[in-house]
């Protein structure tokens, strides 16, 4: 079983900025080797500073992961590579006060193939690299959590990450001989593009925490939906 402080290699879907950019940072940090993907569209990122000053330690890969046929191509570019961990942080939302009365069909399929759909299919896509006693990780949030919704609001979004926490439950156990780690990862309400000013935590607060909670749970079978200190979150 890895120890919490063995390094190895983390595949991190959606690393341009943001959480996952920290993530990767983080990551980097404790002595990981770390591939870290953006969109083909992306221009320089901040993914790119961090590759220029790692030694070779971070690379960056392209995935947009809407796009099936970049997936299947990532997956043949990384043929013979030995995934520690998989973690798919890359993310959508859309106008947080926009109803499901409201929201148009086209923006409704888009936060939710982006946030549900395009998640799992990169882990069922990308999952047979990872190695038995990795660990497959999904940027999930709080507001996925189904019992915790007494206030609404956000609720296209609320409806994308409760999606994505039902199929990664599907796909537990589907999996249930599994011996990797799955986790479902709520990182707080977190100042970030998407967050907005006014979140509760700044990344510095968040991401450090989450690692070590990821860190944590290698080695222990079967999917947990923890938040970014390592709580349960209920489902
Ligand atoms: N911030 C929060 O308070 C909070 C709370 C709970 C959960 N989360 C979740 O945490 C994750 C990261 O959020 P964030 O706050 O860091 O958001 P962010 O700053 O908006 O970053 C979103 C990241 O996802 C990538 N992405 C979006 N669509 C993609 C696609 N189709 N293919 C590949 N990459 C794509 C973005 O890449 P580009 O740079 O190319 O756009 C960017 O790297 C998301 O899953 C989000 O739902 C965030």
């Amino acid at each position: 079983m890895p120890s919490s402080s063995s390094t190895g290699t983390i595949l991190l879907v959606g690393a341009s900025r943001g959480l996952g950019h920290a993530m990767a940072e983080e990551f980097f940090k404790k002595g990981w080797s770390v591939i870290g993907t953006v969109r083909a569209s992306a221009s320089r990122t901040k993914l790119h500073d961090l590759v220029d000053s790692s030694g070779g330690r971070v690379t960056i890969e392209m995935l947009d992961i809407n796009e099936p046929e970049q997936l299947a191509s990532l997956r043949r570019r990384l043929n013979g590579r030995v995934l520690d961990i998989l973690f798919v942080n890359a993310g959508t939302t859309n106008v947080p006060t926009e109803t499901i009365g409201e929201v148009t069909t086209e923006e409704f399929v888009r936060v939710m193939v982006t946030n549900a759909l395009s998640p799992m299919r990169t882990v069922e896509g990308l999952q047979d690299l990872v190695s038995p006693a990795g660990l497959i990780g999904v940027m999930s949030s709080g507001q996925g959590s189904v019992s915790n919704n007494t206030t609404g609001m956000r609720e296209v979004y609320r409806g994308s990450k409760a999606a994505l926490n039902t199929l990664m439950r599907s796909y537990a156990a589907r999996h249930a001989s599994d011996a990797r780690a799955l986790v479902l990862m709520a990182p707080g309400w977190v100042r970030t593009d998407m967050g907005g000013p006014d979140g509760r935590l700044t990344i510095e607060e968040s991401v450090p925490n989450l690692v070590n909670v990821l860190l944590g749970q290698r080695g222990k079978p079967g999917l947990e939906y923890l938040d970014y200190l390592g709580r349960t979150v209920p489902w």
